[in-house]
């Protein structure tokens, strides 16, 4: 039988409690996660009672509340705070998510933040998105073109073609949906992801790109597209709606009427 020691900073423990201030009258309880790398202590949870009725209704509006107000150490990623950047990604009671565009109002009891899933860990709720990215370059996130363009106007598209991005185009590469599927948390190094190969299907269903050969050729690999298992976790968690599990079936399709001529 195998056996596994864990390393010795592995265990998650109780930390502090910060208390909510005299007179509050809306009191929220928020569980986060921290850990200082530098610190040489193990992980822990930290509890906040934060008075929501003094802060914005989102629920990063309460982690930046907290970290203003009550406990300036906190880290964590954020700069939009609608939706649009995908920073400020985060675990929320068991689920990936924009906290910028949850409202603390859809949870109910304490709320519970970790940061994404099967990610290293920077700092508290910030994750090493150091591979996401580069496996984001790997598929060449531009068009590619081989003609030249027109003499008196840009690659122009007709409507019809450009509503085939619609679905696609939206994705702001937050991770929520790669981080909560199991076939990327036990292949990262290899299989792609469907945030990545969400975004790959964008450029091989882009009517004015040229590389479509090349690109399905870099994806016809056991690993990179084949780890998908159609579990549907990245559909069910995408933030902004969207249906990564779809593109990659997509993707295989066209792989086979490729194959078939
Ligand atoms: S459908 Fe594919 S990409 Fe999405 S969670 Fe499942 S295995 Fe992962
Ligand atoms: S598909 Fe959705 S969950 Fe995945 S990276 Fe894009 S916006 Fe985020
Ligand atoms: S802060 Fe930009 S998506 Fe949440």
């Amino acid at each position: 039988m195998v056996e596994f020691t864990l390393p010795k900073n592995s265990k998650l423990t109780r930390g502090k409690f910060f208390k909510a201030p005299d007179g509050a009258t809306n009191v929220r309880r928020f569980e986060v996660y921290r850990w200082d790398p530098d610190s040489g202590e193990n992980p822990r949870i930290d509890a906040y009672d934060v008075d929501v009725g003094s802060c914005g209704p989102m629920v990063l509006d309460a982690i930046i509340k907290i970290k203003n107000e009550i406990d300036s150490t906190l880290t964590f990623r954020r700069s939009c705070r609608e939706g649009v950047c995908g920073s400020c990604a985060m675990n929320v009671n068991g689920k990936n998510t924009l906290v910028c565009t949850k409202a603390i109002d859809e949870y109910k009891g304490t709320i519970k933040i970790f940061p994404l899933p099967h990610m290293a860990v920077v700092k508290d709720l910030v994750p090493d998105m150091t591979h996401f990215y580069a496996q984001y370059a790997s598929i060449k996130p531009w068009m590619a073109t081989q003609t030249p363009p027109p003499a008196d106007s840009e690659r122009l598209q007709s409507r019809e073609d450009r509503a085939k991005l619609d679905g696609l185009y939206e994705c702001v590469l937050c991770a929520c949906c790669s981080t909560s599927c199991p076939s990327y948390w036990w292949n990262s190094e290899r299989y792609l992801g469907p945030a990545i190969l969400l975004q790959a299907y964008r450029w091989l269903v882009d009517s004015r790109d040229e590389g479509t050969g090349e690109r399905l050729d870099e994806l016809e690999d056991p690993f990179k597209l084949y780890r998908c298992h159609t579990i549907m976790n990245c559909t069910d968690t995408c933030p902004k709606g969207l249906n990564p599990a779809k593109a990659i079936a997509e993707t295989k399709k066209l792989l086979v009427q490729r194959k078939l001529g």
